[in-house]
């Protein structure tokens, strides 16, 4: 469990002292015990209490995921062109600087690094196959190319896919393929996602699943 810094008591007294202005926002805060509005859930109940996210739900990990994807996905959830239940009205809840906060916060939290994966490696099976090599044949880029080697993310608008559940990845490429996600404004997601079959999804999330290093591999 996380630790608290300040007695529950103290927190609210110094929540309604505190004016809404944006430096007074801690985004520690906000991912422990939520936002302002009551709707806005601490995210730690569903993505964990370090952010690693919980495959059982199918909830991702948020550390390290860079705050301008983090916003993006935010404003995604509000405006609708990212469709949870779970996810908009929390969104919705949250004020501009609680965003930021949050956002700024989970970016700098630590993850499992990703196990080294060489490209010139022999690509075997389904999964490996489609994130390192691509399916040229159906325009399919490898995943890798903007997702980065060993699928840790690039920049600021590609996401990392190492680290994330399974359920929660092919969840993702479902939603793109069924419309309920469509908040990447060149649609290259899109086209991937509905370019994929149902197999070929399976596979691809348990690949990048599986490439999170676990505890004393090298
Ligand atoms: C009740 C559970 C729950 C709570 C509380 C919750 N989330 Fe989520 N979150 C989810 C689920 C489920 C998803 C996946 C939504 C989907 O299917 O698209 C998600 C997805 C996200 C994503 C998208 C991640 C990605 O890789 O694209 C972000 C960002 C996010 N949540 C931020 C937050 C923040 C910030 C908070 C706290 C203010 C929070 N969540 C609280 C359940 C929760
Ligand atoms: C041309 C670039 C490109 C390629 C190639 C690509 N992606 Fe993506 N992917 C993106 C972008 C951009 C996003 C973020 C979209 C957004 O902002 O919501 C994304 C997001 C995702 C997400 C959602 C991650 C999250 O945290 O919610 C999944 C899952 C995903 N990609 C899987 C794949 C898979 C699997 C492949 C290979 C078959 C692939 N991508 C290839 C650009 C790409």
């Amino acid at each position: 469990m996380p630790r608290f810094s300040f007695p529950t008591t103290l927190l609210a007294l110094f929540a309604c002292l505190a004016p809404a202005h944006a430096s007074n926002v801690d985004g520690r805060t906000v991912y422990e015990r939520g936002g302002a509005k009551p709707a806005a859930t601490a995210c730690a109940t569903c993505h964990g209490p370090e952010a690693l996210g919980m495959g059982a739900g199918g909830f991702p990990r948020l550390a390290g995921l860079p705050s301008p994807y983090v916003l993006g996905q935010l404003r995604a959830f509000r405006s609708g062109t990212r469709s949870s239940p779970v996810m908009q009205p929390i969104a919705a809840a949250l004020s501009d600087a609680e965003r930021q906060a949050v956002a700024a916060y989970v970016a700098k939290l630590p993850h499992p690094a990703a196990r080294k994966v060489d490209r010139v490696d022999k690509a075997q099976g389904a999964g490996e196959l489609l994130a390192l090599r691509g399916a040229w044949d159906r325009n399919i880029p490898e995943c890798v190319a903007c997702h980065g080697p060993g699928g840790v993310g690039v920049g600021d608008h590609f996401p990392p896919l190492s680290g994330q559940p399974a359920s929660y990845l092919s969840a993702q490429l479902d939603a793109w393929r069924t419309g309920t996600r469509k908040n990447d404004p060149d649609d290259l997601m899109g086209h991937i996602a509905r370019s994929l079959t149902d197999a070929e999804v399976k596979a691809v999330a348990e690949y990048f699943e599986g490439l999170t290093r676990k505890e004393g591999e090298q």
